[in-house]
């Protein structure tokens, strides 16, 4: 079993089923209404552990109810939450979805609350965990800083760095520069190389910027039609698993959890895309986010019903 550590968002999803998406001024009628443990790197590390991986987050939660069901979600999943910290000051992260239930396309705001206050040295507090992982992996929905102090800690303990820069926003040219992997969607790649991402042909400008910025391996993912992949040398293009999706929120968080896991398994990379590949898809046929997480059976059969593996 490979270890994956990293800082992450601790984050309570509140999302509403709905028929359509309200316009600007318009009540929508919702049909469900559901909380749930969520969190980009929550659900990336929730998706890691479910694949296989040992998973150490460092976070921090407010001492409210909704910080209480993160915990309870690390506890009925028998992941440690020794690196989560109670916030004195913050509430814990939330995130309001909407979810159109014919699409199962998503909108989502995020409040991170006690996620900003993450420092530099709640990520130094756990430099052990940097020296016997396999691979660090983080988000944008926590500080900055505490990004920057996980790359730091990968270099000088010489372990892989991933980051997938979601929710986009303006980072410091040095956190890309000599990453091993870096894994946006299509709009955050169009978002940090300026070039739009609508077929083969533009996620392959998009990677091959990505790279020229020291990138090694980019992955850039493209919903329902699948994955990219350059490191320069050899380009991989995969088709999207065919799923019936009810729910899309979190795929890309399973996609990259089970891409982490599979990585720190030392995967042949086409194999370790495929196996994220059926994570993200298997995980849109359920509702919510860590919650649809597949198990690591279910991206097994995933694996050989649709790539023969
Ligand atoms: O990627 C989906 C996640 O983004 C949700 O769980 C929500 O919490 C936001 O962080």
């Amino acid at each position: 079993m490979g270890k994956i550590v990293g800082v992450g968002s601790l984050i309570v999803d509140i999302a509403a089923f709905t028929d359509h998406f309200p316009v600007a001024g318009e009540t929508a009628l919702g049909k469900t209404l559901r909380f749930g443990p969520g969190g980009k790197g929550s659900n990336q590390m929730t998706a890691a552990h479910r694949a296989g991986a040992e998973a150490v987050i460092i976070g921090r939660v407010g001492q409210d109810r909704l910080g209480e069901l993160m915990l309870a979600h690390y506890r009925s999943e028998g992941m440690t939450a020794k690196y989560i910290k109670l916030s004195a000051e913050n509430e814990t992260g939330s995130a309001l979805i909407e979810v159109e239930t014919g699409s199962g396309q998503n909108r989502i705001i995020i409040v991170k609350g006690a996620c900003a206050e993450i420092t530099a040295d709640d990520v130094r507090e756990a430099e052990s965990e940097f020296a016997s992982c396999d691979l660090v992996v983080t988000q944008l929905e926590t500080s900055i800083g505490s990004i920057m102090e996980c790359r730091r800690l990968a270099e000088k303990h010489r372990k892989p760095f991933l980051l997938n820069p979601a929710p986009f926003q303006e980072v410091p040219p040095e956190l890309f520069s000599g990453t091993d992997w870096v894994t946006p969607n299509e709009t955050e790649a169009e978002f940090f190389t300026g070039i739009p991402v609508r077929d083969r042909d533009g996620a392959a400008a998009a990677a091959a910027a990505l790279l020229k910025r020291g990138v090694k391996h980019a992955v850039i993912t493209l919903g329902k039609n699948g994955v990219f992949y350059s490191d320069g040398n050899r380009e991989i293009l995969l088709p999207g698993v065919k799923v019936d999706a009810v729910d899309t929120t979190g795929a890309g968080d399973a996609f990259n959890g089970a891409l982490a896991a599979a990585l720190t398994e030392k995967m042949e990379i086409e194999t370790a895309l495929k196996f994220a590949n059926c994570a993200g898809a298997l995980s849109t046929t359920r509702h919510g986010t860590a919650p649809a997480m597949p198990t690591r059976a279910e991206i097994l059969r995933c694996l050989k019903e649709n790539y023969g593996i």
